[in-house]
């Protein structure tokens, strides 16, 4: 479907009141109104507009009665196998020894389970891996050698450890002795089927010439992903650090259960963090939610960022609220 109709953005102005709070827009982008962030499950919603693509597989599995698992592992995989995609699978930015090493984690909300793997070379597609540790082993992480041994035993398709351009970029990079550059545009999706039931996955490559056995956020439970049948789901994008120092998604999915609206959630989240932080709103993170009501939504530091939101209704990108200091004063541990 195309975008909505213009009455239903927020236009051009650099502000928006939202849940009763002061929300700074991207700069001319718009903002949904909190009554239209809801849609009729089948619901998927993932992270930044290459998500999209990963959503409407996901719908396509589950109206063809795949189950949710099935949806999240063949929606990110659509990323994963992204040749153009920087920041997820194996076309990822490598370490800083040129090897790229992928995180992920799935979620099922039924049964609360949950699988994961950090810092996997090697393997085109670590969703799948992380699920196949949470259904056949008695482990929820497994990470590096240990986690291509299991990919191995388990015939998982190979490829290889850093792409030609992003090796020849590496190469670059390493006679240029650059600090490490930040990328960490993380693919997490979160959706509710038909039946109400809540799943989710993420992926990414990670920071991009990261120290060697780096792990971000994405495979932690409770950090880049949280799914609770109960309330809700929540993803993040941005600085692994900075989401899991403070247990983000599982923060997202406590404020939901205290029956805040997922963005409200989410933006909680961000004020909570960036109160406590000595980097204040200086943060580079991002959060998406849904809840057990159909009700989505998202926030990110600074301007914010876009999401992809799909139904059988429709399928598009929302621009996030931000969240500056304007609404909430003094933050970085400075607050009395
Ligand atoms: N959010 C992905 C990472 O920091 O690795």
């Amino acid at each position: 479907m195309s975008n909505m109709p213009r009455r239903h953005f927020l236009t051009g102005a650099a502000t928006a009141l939202v849940g009763g709070r002061l929300i700074q827009n991207a700069a001319g982008s718009p903002v949904l109104p909190m009554a239209e962030l809801t849609a009729k499950a089948p619901l998927i919603v993932s992270t930044w507009p290459f998500g999209k693509p990963s959503n409407e597989k996901a719908l396509e599995v589950l109206q063809a009665k795949g189950s949710g698992l099935d949806a999240v592992e063949a929606g990110i995989r659509v990323t994963e196998s992204d040749a153009g995609n920087p920041s997820v699978g194996l076309a990822g930015i490598p370490n800083a020894e040129g090897v790229v090493q992928l995180d992920a984690c799935i979620m099922s909300g039924p049964g609360h389970r949950a699988g994961s793997v950090g810092a996997l070379s090697g393997f085109r597609h670590p969703i799948s891996v992380a699920r196949a540790v949470m259904e056949k082993t008695k482990h929820v992480m497994l990470v590096a050698d240990g986690a291509a041994a299991f990919a191995a035993l388990h015939g998982f398709e190979t490829g290889p450890k850093v792409s030609p351009g992003q090796h020849a970029a590496w190469k670059k990079w390493k006679e240029q002795q650059k600090r490490a550059e930040k990328n960490h545009d993380t693919i997490a999706l979160i959706l509710q089927t038909a039946s109400g039931d809540i799943f989710g996955g993420c992926s990414t490559s990670g920071w991009g010439y990261k120290l060697p056995g780096r792990l971000g956020d994405s495979p932690i439970v409770g950090g880049g992903l949280y799914v609770d049948n109960e309330v809700g789901a929540a993803g993040a994008t941005g600085l692994g650090e900075n989401v899991m120092r403070y247990c983000g998604t599982f923060l997202v999915v406590e404020f939901m259960r205290q029956g805040l609206h997922p963005q409200d959630a989410c933006l909680e989240t961000i004020r909570r963090i960036a109160r406590l932080d000595p980097k204040g709103f200086d943060l580079s993170i991002n959060f998406i939610a849904i809840d057990r009501n159909g009700r989505f939504g998202g926030a990110g530091t600074g301007t914010g960022f876009e999401y992809s939101v799909t139904c059988p209704a429709f399928s598009r990108v929302v621009q996030s609220p931000g969240v500056t200091t304007a609404d909430i004063g003094p933050v970085g541990g400075n607050r009395k």
